[in-house]
């Protein structure tokens, strides 16, 4: 017997939260979708009327966000209400990896998990389907059942029942929004059929049934994990290849352009770049690693470290490559930076190789000149912890030798960003960095300047015309 929804809460109103409800309300308007967080400001910027303040950058959101909210999609931090009225509850809160403790470096935090399921078990009412949106270790729901039962026997409402469902987001950000409308799949993975078919009754009013999986949930949540894991592994693998064709002489594009063409490997993710950023892919492979370690396979855990461990090792790499190919030092040299965030079409910046480059960059006494279409000079400091560094005064630097210095430049257009510079340094590949005019540039920059294209967006005849020196990730000639 199918259950009649109306109320829809979701606990987490961050990069999977927010655009994943707001796709569902534009697809579903009758039912009413309410997204709540603890985080006031990040609800405010959800609700300000100036569309470019949403806290997620997304190409797409701003329309679906006009087209839903205050109609039947609701911003607010009010989750006893929200969590009273739903019928279904998804929770897609953060799960970093610990910091302290057992698991430490590994393992997930499930602190905020298991907050928002004892919200949910003090607050719900009647029947309710409680769904992990979040990426989570495998037997998570195991957790969350727990928490939600303690409810029912501490509790004098006798009428709460749960089903606990997993339906891991495999979005991506940048292209968050086509991912949703256009999915490769739903993967739902749960006990309960009836449970598992109310969940899938949502999607089905935009994805066509076969696109909709049901396992069981252990399945479900793995299945995530090793997503994501395959992902990285891919990225990985094409990264240190791209460290072979450098010393050899083969080119890392023309190399992925003809393994891609056999069709069991496929072409996508195969661009070799920087090394992968974002804030999963990392975690979730620790969370595979740390998994296989408690069964004792070390042998599996090995295997999956080890692709974390070449993306490190790869970033270190091309700030390595920069520095030499400076004469061996950077220190006092400006430096311009283009792209923070971990890759284009987004603000995010977490785990972003941009990080790991520009501190490794300050460490040798660099003064970097960073700009990013998207991401604010607040996030950059946070990432860089700029109190570690001296400010760039423009012109009349002081940095010490022992750490460089940054300063943030909203702006390219006016060329200015580049005077004096010995180098710029492409981290992310937005669309705008492909259309730079090399030959005004040039003859801003301290000959002989560099370009180090980590991305391969580059014209690579229009950067050597201009008379600059180009280094381009994956290139065994000197370009
Ligand atoms: P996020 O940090 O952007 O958002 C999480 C939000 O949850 C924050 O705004 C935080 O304030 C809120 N929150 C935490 N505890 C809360 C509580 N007790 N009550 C109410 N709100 C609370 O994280 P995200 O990028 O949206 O990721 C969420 C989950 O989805 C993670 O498990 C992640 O692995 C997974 N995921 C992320 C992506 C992605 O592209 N970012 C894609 C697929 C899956
Ligand atoms: C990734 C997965 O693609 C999503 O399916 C998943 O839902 C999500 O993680 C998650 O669980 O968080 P995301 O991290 O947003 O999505 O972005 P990706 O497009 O996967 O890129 C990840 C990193 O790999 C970026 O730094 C990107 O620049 C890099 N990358 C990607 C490459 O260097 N080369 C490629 O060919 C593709």
């Amino acid at each position: 017997m199918e259950i009649p929804i109306q109320t829809i809460c979701c606990i987490g109103a961050g990069y999977v939260g927010g655009p994943t409800m707001t796709m569902m309300a534009s697809k579903c308007p009758d039912l009413i979708f309410n997204v709540v967080d603890i985080n006031e400001k990040r609800i405010a910027l959800w609700n300000n009327e100036d569309l470019s303040k949403l806290p997620v950058f997304e190409p797409g959101l701003q329309e679906l966000i006009v087209k839903t909210r205050n109609k039947n999609l609701f911003f607010s931090t009010n989750l006893k209400e929200a969590i009273k009225s739903a019928d279904i509850i998804f929770i897609s809160v953060n799960t970093p990896t610990k910091t302290k403790g057992l698991g430490a470096g590994k393992s997930s935090d499930l602190k905020w998990v298991e907050a928002s399921a004892r919200e949910v078990a003090r607050y719900a009412t009647g029947y309710t389907i409680v769904v992990e949106k979040s990426t989570l270790p495998v037997r998570t729901a195991e957790v969350i059942v727990n928490i939600l039962n303690s409810a029912k026997t501490n509790s004098k409402r006798e009428e709460i029942r749960f089903d606990v469902l997993s339906n891991p987001e495999f979005l991506a950000e940048g292209t968050a929004i086509k991912d949703l409308d256009n999915p490769d799949r739903v993967l739902i993975g749960g006990e309960n059929k009836n449970a598992m078919i109310e969940l899938s009754n949502i999607y089905k009013a935009w994805v066509p049934e076969e696109k909709i999986l049901f396992t069981n949930i252990w399945s479900s949540e793995l299945a995530k994990l090793t997503s994501n894991a395959f992902l990285a592994q891919r990225i990985s693998s094409i990264n240190s290849i791209s460290a072979i064709c450098e010393v050899t002489g083969a080119d890392i594009r023309e190399v992925s352009r003809a393994i891609g063409k056999d069709s069991r490997i496929g072409s996508k993710f195969l661009d070799s770049g920087p090394g992968f950023g974002g804030s999963c892919f990392k975690k979730d492979i620790l969370n595979l690693v740390y998994l296989a370690e408690y069964f004792g396979l070390t042998e599996v855990a090995n295997f999956w470290e080890s692709v974390v461990q070449i993306n490190t090792w790869h970033q270190e790499r091309i700030s390595e490559i920069i520095v030499k190919k400076l004469f061996g030092t950077v220190t006092n040299k400006k430096l311009v930076i283009l792209g923070f965030a971990f890759k284009a079409n987004t603000n995010d910046t977490r785990e972003s190789a941009a990080i790991n480059i520009c501190k490794d960059l300050l460490n040798e006494g660099a003064n970097l000149v960073i700009h990013d279409p998207k991401v604010t000079e607040s996030q950059i400091e946070n990432d860089l912890n700029k109190n570690d560094t001296k400010s760039l005064d423009n012109d009349d630097c002081s940095c010490d030798e022992k750490s460089g210095c940054w300063e943030y430049s909203k702006f390219i257009y006016n060329h200015e960003i580049f005077n004096n510079a010995h180098a710029i340094i492409i981290l992310t590949e937005w669309e705008e960095f492909r259309r730079l005019n090399w030959k005004l540039i040039s003859k801003k920059m301290v000959p002989p300047a560099w370009v180090f294209d980590s991305r391969s967006i580059v014209n690579t005849e229009e950067v050597k015309d201009a008379g600059l020196n180009l280094w381009r990730i994956g290139s065994g000639l000197e370009d």
